[in-house]
């Protein structure tokens, strides 16, 4: 059951890959020209350039965001926050708040509140952002921890109020940083259900053999994952039925975990979450603010609003933890790595554990007999880190891919060259084939686009007038993964369909790619799939998260318009008036929105709601639940990608820009290339900024944030930007899914290796190597 989805309005044709010529109101080009992207299938078809569903909601301010959902007669929440990093709250004088206009209640550890710790299982999808729940205690963890909610009728009120409150601490002295927090180094065993100690071989005898050796740290400070949209929770109860509006990747492990923390049943928690203003990890779990509203809406009997400032931000969803990393690298003459040591410490909260697996990527990335993992975590008091894109793989893709960088110049060998000297045939940690690996293809067409044979190795040797140009690469890399998803479609009497599933759309596309299948399927226009997502009494998907979305999603979504399109054959072959009738399902075929005889033209076949109106029926429905089986034992599910860039280095002011990016993915099937090529810009800006300015400062004497807004906290801008060109290797995964559908997933892929691609460049520009992230001015100026 396959066909063509009709599309007559030819938008599809343009997308957004216009020639771009001057920017208004500047001279600047950008450096490259793309070639126009052909569009090989009809719109709506799987593979195809696809405009979003959601984007005129978007654009046009209709897309209800947390914040955005009108409840009637809403009281509004501001959470105060410790200012102290460690210690104790000893008094809370709310005597002046109590009188001030429209307070409605104050909330802190004293007020009683039951609340109870949730199990903390992914599996289960109770994970909490921080275990210990919010008001526990008087103990303060770390600074921008919660210490009192005031409820007030406005949210002027309410911050007002708030001011009145008097809180008084007791404090102790901080461990803000690794350094001061050493005395607590300690060595998880496990995190996410993967050994944090790997060993193969004996890479310590590989290294002190080894011809060639390269050794030194890296350092990826603290990042914060800043989406354009601040968390924000809107609570209304109805008796004991309690409906959450939030921001979150997770609406299966948000009721869960609500439901735990509030000691309710899952079913009379409904979390709502349509839209998300981007999340890139830090709306992965639930966190302490959604139960903050819950609790204080079911105090004042009204719905509350609570809104979290970009400032809040930075203390109350957690971050990407500094990560120090040594890597040993032993090699042969000829490039032949023979020993890799990559020994990581990061840190994690005195509330939670958190390990930033920076060093996994080692087990497989590259061919190596001898290999030595390890991670040692301290505890500071800075709240829990969290998965921020690419969790371990992305700071980890930072440290190795410079690493192989430097050991191809100790080798004099071209670095593309010393990559593919080392290419993995195999998964070596899991002795898995993998399920689909065309790195190499990735590898070619990245750098044939580039021009990469035309780079002259010498640092300092390219110029572009007084520019200094450099060129660098690195691999990137994210596994494949898949969970169980569910999907339910219907076919209305209208001919038109409904494709719903508890799964998440932070920007990615997830609307879009439901409705694309569902096209696919039943021949209905993309126009009349209705796709719906973002609430959790939908059928259950997993958190949009670990890349995961497309694969586990998709496949239901597909199954499930199978089925309904089976209950429309039913219907047609029992119908003695029907012209199908008396026919096998085997014999039927779908498509253009008609059952119709194989072999036969669709025209001659029965509508859709020709078949629901001979029944007088209003629709039909088809659900399905499936996740991934055995195929997961016999093969590894890994992706893989290449970056190649250019950078503009002028050695008066020691200024970098980024000028050019060249990358691929082989990521199995592209299921829409638009919105693919969005997340694929986006991991590669976001790199962009990792490499060049991103690092959340912390005064060490209290924990308080330096930069916690987005004047300070640098993130690129458009002029930080240039042309970026994203190839595909567009080839499905043979086995990732039984539906054909054949994608990886792409949402963290793009950032990995990014890092390390302009690092390599600017070396390559600078002959300066800097190690420890961002690269900031001050580290290249030369005295
Ligand atoms: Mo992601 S960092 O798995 O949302």
């Amino acid at each position: 059951m396959s066909t063509s989805a009709q599309d007559t309005s030819g938008k599809g044709q343009q997308g957004s890959h216009d020639q771009p010529t001057t920017i208004p109101g500047t001279q600047i080009q950008p450096t490259h020209r793309p070639e126009t992207n052909v569009q090989t299938k009809p719109r709506g078809a799987v593979g195809a350039r696809v405009d979003r569903k959601d984007g005129l909601l978007k654009v046009t301010g209709r897309a209800r965001y947390a914040a955005d959902h009108p409840l009637k007669n809403t009281a509004h929440a501001v959470a105060m926050q410790s200012h102290i990093a460690n210690g104790r709250i000893v008094s809370i004088d709310n005597s002046a708040a109590e009188k001030s206009p429209g307070f409605l209640r104050i909330i802190h550890h004293g007020t009683g509140e039951k609340l109870y710790r949730p199990t903390n299982d992914f599996g289960s999808a109770t994970k909490p952002g921080e275990i210990r729940v919010v008001f526990e205690d008087d103990r303060v963890h770390y600074a921008g921890q919660y210490v009192a909610l005031v409820i007030a009728d406005t949210l002027q009120q309410a911050r007002r109020a708030a001011e009145l409150v008097k809180i008084t601490y007791a404090a102790e002295t901080p461990a803000v940083d690794t350094d001061t927090a050493m005395n607590t180094l300690f060595a998880p065993d496990q995190f996410f259900g993967d050994k944090l100690k790997v060993r193969r071989g004996d890479a310590a005898s590989a290294m002190a053999a080894a011809a060639i050796k390269h050794e030194a740290e890296y350092v990826t400070p603290i990042e914060h994952h800043n989406p354009m949209e601040p968390s924000a929770s809107q609570a209304e109860w109805e008796g004991d039925d309690l409906t959450l509006y939030e921001t979150t990747q997770w609406v299966v492990g948000a009721r869960n975990t609500v439901a735990e923390t509030l000691g309710m049943p899952q079913e009379k928690v409904h979390i709502v979450s349509p839209f998300i203003g981007g999340g890139f990890g830090c709306k992965g779990f639930i966190w302490p603010h959604s139960m903050l509203s819950a609790i204080a809406s079911k105090k004042v009997g009204r719905p509350v609003k609570l809104n979290l400032t970009r400032k809040q931000m930075f203390s109350a969803c957690g971050h990407r933890s500094e990560t120090r990393q040594k890597i040993a690298l032993g090699a042969s003459v000829d490039g032949k790595l023979t020993a890799i040591q990559h020994d990581v410490v990061v840190q994690t909260s005195t509330v939670d554990d958190f390990f930033e697996s920076a060093g996994s990527i080692n087990r497989m990335l590259y061919s190596c007999p001898n290999v030595s993992i390890s991670h040692k975590a301290v505890r500071v008091n800075i709240s829990t880190p969290t998965s921020m894109r690419a969790p371990g793989e992305n700071p980890g893709t930072f440290a190795m891919e410079s690493a192989m960088d430097e050991l191809a110049y100790r080798l004099k060998m071209d670095p593309l060259q010393l990559r593919l000297v080392n290419y993995a045939e195999a998964n070596e940690h899991t002795k898995q084939p993998w399920s689909g690996k065309n790195l190499r293809d990735a590898y070619a067409i990245a750098s044939e686009k580039f021009g990469w044979s035309k780079r002259n190795a010498e640092p300092k040797s390219m110029r572009d007038g007084h520019w200094h140009i450099g060129w660098g690469m690195a691999t990137a890399t994210y596994p494949g993964m898949r969970s169980p998803g569910a999907a339910k479609v219907r076919i209305l009497q209208d001919g038109s369909a409904i494709v719903s599933s508890a799964t998440q759309d932070m920007g990615g596309g997830t609307y879009t790619t439901m409705a694309q299948v569902v096209s696919d399927v039943t021949g209905i226009s993309l126009e009349r799939v209705h796709p719906m997502l973002g609430d959790s009494r939908m059928p259950p998907a997993p958190v949009s998260g670990g890349s995961m979305t497309t694969a586990s999603v998709l496949p239901a979504v597909k199954e499930a318009a199978q089925k309904a399109i089976m209950k429309l054959m039913e219907t047609a072959t029992a119908d003695e008036k029907s012209p199908l009738y008396g026919k096998k399902e085997n014999e039927l075929a779908a498509a253009d929105g008609r059952i119709y005889a194989k072999g036969s033209s669709p025209d001659s076949g029965v509508t859709y709601q020709q078949i629901l109106a001979s029944k007088q029926q209003a629709a039909v429905e088809g659900e399905s639940y499936v996740g991934p089986g055995e195929e997961r034992k016999k093969y590894a599910f890994q992706s893989f990608g290449a970056h190649f860039v250019e950078v503009k280095y002028d050695p008066e002011i020691a200024h970098v820009r980024v000028s050019r990016v060249v990358s691929a993915f082989d990521v199995g099937r592209i299921i829409n290339r638009k919105t693919a090529e969005s997340q694929a810009y986006s991991g590669i800006i976001m790199g962009i900024g990792m490499a060049l300015f991103e690092q959340t400062v912390y005064d060490h004497r209290d924990g308080s944030i330096v930069n916690s807004n987005l004047a300070d906290y640098v993130v690129p801008v458009n002029a930080d930007v240039p042309y970026i060109d994203v190839l595909f290797v567009d080839k499905p995964d043979p086995y990732i899914d039984a539906d054909g559908l054949g994608a990886r997933g792409i949402g963290e892929i793009p950032i990995t290796g990014m890092a390390a691609a302009v690092a390599n460049a600017v070396y390559h520009a600078t002959g300066k190597r800097v190690r420890d992230l961002p690269i900031s001015i001050e580290k290249l100026i030369v005295v």
